[in-house]
């Protein structure tokens, strides 16, 4: 049995979990400053980093309590050392540090793209990871700073099929919220305004899709672009209001169609490359996985052979427990974090993952 006690703090979530191997999640403890940078539209850096510090301690010692564990009980530490925003990481991952050497327990650092990828395959067992007919698998990552289709292998090869070329599918709905006068997180109040709305009402362009003899250059069939949507966004509301602040049906009608006008294009290439990579799994992970309409629209789609995995919208958003269960694939691999090593802000290139199956 192997007891991992993760820390998440890139963002705006103070999160802690400890998970038994890699799946019995035994608590999920998470603390959102969502409400104090709403005022902001986004979320702000260093705001972020002085309430993680001011809970952090905290909320550790409550996922301990809540899970009955003691620090004696736990085989390692993992925080997220990045993507994410530094001086939101610093107080996560410093915490980590300190409580490996204080504990003499080893020290895990996680990369937040995989923990998200991960937390969709929390739900099934080990055995779903380790048995070959589920490979290959193909991953939908789409969350506030990221959109990418990602082929991944049994070995733990993983190859970038298509990204954005421009803002993540978290941003258009976070940016469409901003110009609709709805608040900070977008997605969330973006999903609940569209649900009173005609998805067909309205026809958002869908880019980077051939369509009425528009071609798209070989070389982005999987890729995305979402700031052409947005600025179509802008000019739709300026025929209506200078300020954009549409009101009832019409705001319901517009918010329904640009909604849609995402779901589709993400659907659309993510199932194109599935099939023509001809993947087992089809994995849905990030914050954006939480949308109901996306989550249908790819329930409706999967062929009747293959497998999805969507995770409970606790585990789409930032969450410790994704780390923590991901922390169980490297710990199994001595994959160690020596303490001098400091957070990383950006993705690095990526080539292999930690989640693999075994071949037997
Ligand atoms: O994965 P996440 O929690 O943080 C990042 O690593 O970025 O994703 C946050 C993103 C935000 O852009 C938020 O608007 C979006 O996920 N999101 C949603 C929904 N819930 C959260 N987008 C669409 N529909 C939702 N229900
Ligand atoms: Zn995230």
């Amino acid at each position: 049995m192997t007891t991992i006690l993760g820390i998440e703090s890139s963002c705006d979530e103070t999160a802690v979990a400890i998970v038994v191997d890699g799946v019995e999640i035994r608590t999920n403890i998470i603390a959102s400053q969502a409400s104090k940078h709403a005022q902001f539209g986004g979320v702000i850096p260093e705001l972020a980093a002085r309430e993680h510090l001011k809970v952090i301690d905290q909320v550790v010692h409550e996922a301990l309590k809540s899970a009955d564990c003691t620090l004696d009980a736990v085989d390692a530490i993992a925080a997220t050392r990045g993507p994410g925003l530094v001086p939101a990481l610093l107080v996560g991952y410093s915490y980590a540090k300190a409580l490996s050497a204080a504990t003499q327990k080893p020290l895990i650092g996680v990369n937040h793209f995989h923990a998200h990828i991960y937390g969709a395959l929390m739900n099934e067992p080990t055995e779903f990871v380790a048995d070959p007919k589920n490979w290959p698998m193909m991953a939908l990552v789409v969350s506030g700073g990221h959109t990418a289709i990602l082929k991944l292998d049994i070995s733990g090869e993983i190859e970038v099929i298509g990204q954005t070329l421009d803002d993540a599918a978290g941003e258009a709905f976070d940016k469409a919220a901003k110009l609709l006068h709805l608040g900070y997180p977008g997605g969330p109040v973006i999903q609940k305004v569209g649900d009173k709305g005609d998805p067909k009402k309205f026809h958002f362009p869908r880019s980077l899709i051939p369509s009425g003899g528009r071609k798209v250059r070989p070389e982005d069939r999987y890729n995305f672009s979402f700031s052409g949507l947005k600025t179509a966004l802008l000019y739709h509301c300026q025929q209506y209001r200078e300020d954009a602040q549409l009101e009832g049906q019409l705001l319901y009608d517009t918010v329904a169609s640009y909604q849609e006008a995402i779901v589709d294009v993400l659907a659309t290439k993510t199932f194109d490359a599935f099939k023509t990579f001809q993947c087992q799994t089809l994995i849905l992970a990030g914050g954006v996985a939480c949308n109901q309409p996306l989550r249908d629209r790819f329930t409706q789609k999967i062929p009747k052979y293959a497998k999805l995995c969507i995770a409970k919208p606790v585990l789409c958003t930032d969450n410790a427990a994704m780390v923590a269960g991901l922390a169980y694939y490297q710990y199994q691999n001595q994959d160690f974090t020596d303490l001098c090593q400091d957070v990383f802000p950006k993705l690095p290139a990526l080539s292999q993952s930690p989640i693999r199956g075994s071949v037997k």
